[in-house]
């Protein structure tokens, strides 16, 4: 990515970032809505097509599967195509899979629909930060990974809203379908955002570069600093695989692939994706109710979020990481108890809330945004792209295992020993983010480079 044009230009903003920063958030509520809504979808399909524990995790996981693919080749894509053209054509696949669940479909169409899905967000996930990187004013960026994940939270809790409305008409299809609107706005946006600088330059037009350089940073801002700074920067971009596993480098590795394996392993989504079936094994009644239930979720995530944000700065990552981690491991710990001694009772019920809501709350505090901030920080200059490549597919793989285990583990070793697994793995990972993960709050990119360069240990290279 491109990380040191940077300017010591006159502070002004064109109407452009506030145009990048909305299609940057339409990006993220696709990824939050796509993947949220089959939580109260998966009820009804479940019944209408009489699924197995194992079919049902396979239809909820089939977007993860698109998922890991679209960020595992997105990086040669959107090389080839242009970030822009890609994201362009991913707004597309976003449409067309949202209107194909809608149309009555058999059960593999439905799946082949929401692979379809799955790989426009695997898509965005990757080339969606990475252009908006490549495009605003590095001051800005960190803000809008964070932008980011509120973007997706907010997707989650629209789906939320969305599955309750058609759940009262039993209209799961419909659920699907309202994709396609922030497809349609998104499809809309990006056929007026410029190409990227960093793309357009390293294919040799450096005119063309220069002249939406100076559209986006606005009239009478000198651009011709952050221009040599930009092809500076594209000197280092070609990191190769065999260079993200050699010495000091894989440091980095360690750091980004430990932090996206945690945020999954812990079990994250088997409550955005299940928190209705997992209402409906506490003993909620019917699938409104825990679809209802599952908003005040998907609410609790929104509002934490937002709290969160201007703590990470104020507060430092680690610290919140650890609150955030040994809250979600307490939320975890009275879900393994209500369903080990409550059956399907109102104590059940009122446990298994309140452990979720403290589970979703120190995750959305936490891990949530915290992880995806970290990986974008840790990488040297010349493997970012690479390393954030391999870290997003990372991601969705273990996205995915967890996803597709979660009701087969339900069936065969109980709910209360599921939850308590997860539990343990929540342990494992305090101990991960003592030893391993650095303190980087306050502290530059390139100082965390240098560090990393000069061989300091994983833990130390947020020091100044
Ligand atoms: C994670 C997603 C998760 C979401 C929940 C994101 O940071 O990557 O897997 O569904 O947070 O808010």
């Amino acid at each position: 990515m491109k990380e040191d044009a940077l300017r010591n230009e006159p502070e002004k903003k064109s109407h452009f970032f506030i145009v990048i920063a909305v299609t940057a958030a339409l990006e993220g509520i696709l990824f939050g809505y796509d993947t949220g809504v089959i939580s109260g979808a998966i009820l009804f399909i479940k019944k209408e097509f009489n699924f197995s524990a194992q079919m049902n995790g396979f239809v909820v996981s089939s977007v993860l599967i698109g998922a890991f693919f679209g960020a595992i080749f997105s990086g040669r894509l959107s090389d080839h195509l242009g970030r822009k053209r890609l994201l362009i054509i991913d707004a597309v696949l976003f449409g067309v899979g949202s209107i194909i669940s809608a149309l009555d479909p058999e059960v593999w169409t439905l799946i082949g629909a929401r692979v379809l899905v799955g790989i426009a967000i695997g898509i965005s996930s990757y080339v969606a930060p990475l252009y908006i990187s490549e495009i605003s004013p590095k001051k800005y960026w960190g803000a809008l990974v964070s932008l980011n994940q509120l973007a997706i939270v907010t997707g989650i809790f629209l789906s939320y809203l969305i599955d309750y409305f058609f759940a009262l008409h039993d209209q799961w299809r419909w659920m699907l379908a309202v994709g396609v609107i922030p497809a349609l706005f998104l499809f809309i946006g990006m056929l007026f955002l410029p190409y990227s600088l960093l793309w357009i330059a390293s294919k040799g037009e450096r005119q063309k570069a220069l002249s939406i350089l100076k559209k986006i940073r606005g009239k009478g801002v000198k651009v011709e600093r952050e221009m040599a700074q930009i092809e500076k920067s594209m000197l280092h971009q070609k990191g190769i695989w065999k260079t993200l596993f050699s010495s000091p480098i894989r440091k980095s590795l360690l750091i980004g692939m430990g932090l996206t394996i945690i945020q999954q392993v812990t079990g994250i989504n088997t409550i955005i994706y299940y928190a209705p079936t997992i209402f409906e094994m506490a003993g909620f009644q019917t699938s409104h109710v825990a679809i209802l239930a599952t908003m005040g979720i998907g609410g609790v995530n929104l509002l934490f979020t937002v709290i969160a944000l201007p703590l990470i700065d104020l507060w430092g990552r680690k610290p919140l990481l650890f609150i955030g981690l040994i809250g979600m491991c307490l939320g975890l710990l009275g879900l393994a108890y209500t369903f080990h001694y409550h059956h399907q009772s109102t104590t059940s019920q009122w446990i298994s809330m309140a452990g979720m809501i403290l589970y979703i709350a120190c995750f959305a505090a936490s891990l949530g945004p915290i992880a995806w901030l970290l990986i974008a920080e840790v990488y040297p200059l010349k493997v970012r792209e690479l390393g954030c490549s391999v870290t997003t597919g990372t991601n969705w793989a273990a996205n995915w295992l967890v996803t597709f285990t979660f009701l087969t583990l339900v069936q065969f070793l109980g709910a209360s020993f599921t939850f308590f697994l997860y539990f343990l793995i929540g342990i494992v990972s305090i101990f991960f983010i003592y030893f391993i993960v650095p303190e980087t709050t306050g502290v530059s990119l390139e100082d965390i480079e240098e560090n990393l360069m000069a061989g300091k240990s994983p833990r130390h290279l947020g020091r100044k």
